[in-house]
């Protein structure tokens, strides 16, 4: 899909970047000739990631951090720097999330997943933001900053309001700092996936025996997404050839946050019973 130089010589921080989507990106961002950070709290997620895209000939340093701690994320952004030379991209792709009805969360629960997700962003991209100014900001190749959100950010959800709360708040950071960063050269945008399987999300939200809930029948595109599709998606915002894309959430998800319109889940039905239905109201309006 793209020329195999397009990422060549990027340095990428991905946050998360050992397991899930953040490693799907992590290995198609190497492949396309970037440079890979790989962030997670847990050291030998991230230490096989980089095993994996320095197998493939690829270039990367595995450095471990709880974003919710924002001396560990400098830190990290240090460590990053001093390996590399410099950063040019930051992913924040680390999440926690769990399925609970609201009413019996703790107020630590909450905070939980407002700290990983809402806060770490925040931290990562104030990090990243210090990092990209002080070396001259637009004039030394300014930077570029994708969020992962997800579609519920703009609809809300239930059974996983802290999670709703925090990628909202992440897709508002977004939609600030692209305007308010654009003088230093520094682009922010956002990707918001549907159903992409993974194993640590799908543990986590996939109730046991509830296959249907997220059912690739109540898609569209009638299946979930693959993970080359959201980091292709994500290569194309990272290159320089996006460069006048900032400040937008881009929703990738077969089209399953479209099917509120009113009589969107006709289309699930049979066709042939559907067609049967309207010529019946047609043959009924006819009298
Ligand atoms: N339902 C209700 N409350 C829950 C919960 C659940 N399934 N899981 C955790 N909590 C609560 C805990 O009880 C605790 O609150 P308390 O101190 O009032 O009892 C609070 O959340 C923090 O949990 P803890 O496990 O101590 O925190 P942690 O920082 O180690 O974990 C989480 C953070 C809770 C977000 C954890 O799910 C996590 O680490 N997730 C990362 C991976 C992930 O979620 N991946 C999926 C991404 S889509």
């Amino acid at each position: 899909m793209f020329q195999s130089d397009l990422l060549a010589g990027k340095v990428i921080v991905i946050t998360g970047g050992g397991t899930g989507l953040g490693k799907s990106m992590a290995l198609r961002f190497a492949e396309l000739g970037a440079k890979l950070v790989l962030t997670s709290r847990r050291q030998e997620v991230i230490d096989e990631a980089k095993a994996e895209i320095e197998a493939a000939g690829g270039e990367a340093l595995a450095v471990t951090c709880d974003v919710r701690d924002f001396p560990q994320v400098e830190a990290m952004m240090e460590a990053a720097v001093e390996h590399f030379g410099r950063v040019d991209c930051l992913v924040n792709n680390a999440a926690g999330n769990f399925l609970c009805p609201s009413e019996k969360l703790s107020p630590n629960a909450f905070a939980s997943v407002l700290g990983i997700v809402l806060q770490g962003s925040f931290h990562c991209a104030l990090a990243f933001g210090h990092h990209v100014i002080a070396r001259g900001g637009k004039e030394s190749g300014g930077g570029n900053v994708i969020s992962i959100t997800t579609t519920y950010a703009t609809h809300g959800s239930a059974y996983v309001l802290p999670s709703a709360c925090a990628k909202s708040g992440v897709l508002t950071m977004t939609k600030s700092l692209a305007v308010e960063w654009a003088k230093y050269g520094i682009r922010v945008n956002a990707i918001a996936p549907g159903p992409f399987p993974t194993e640590g999300a799908w543990a986590k939200l996939m109730p046991p025996g509830m296959d249907e809930l997220l059912s690739p029948d109540k898609i569209p595109a009638r299946r979930f997404g693959e993970h080359h599709e959201l980091a292709n998606l994500a290569a194309y915002l990272l290159a320089d050839g996006s460069a006048y894309l900032t400040g937008r959430e881009i929703t990738i998800d077969g089209g399953e946050s479209l099917m509120a319109g009113e009589f969107n889940s006709l289309t699930l039905m049979d066709p042939a019973a559907v067609e049967q239905i309207m010529e019946l109201m047609r043959a009924g309006g006819k009298k």
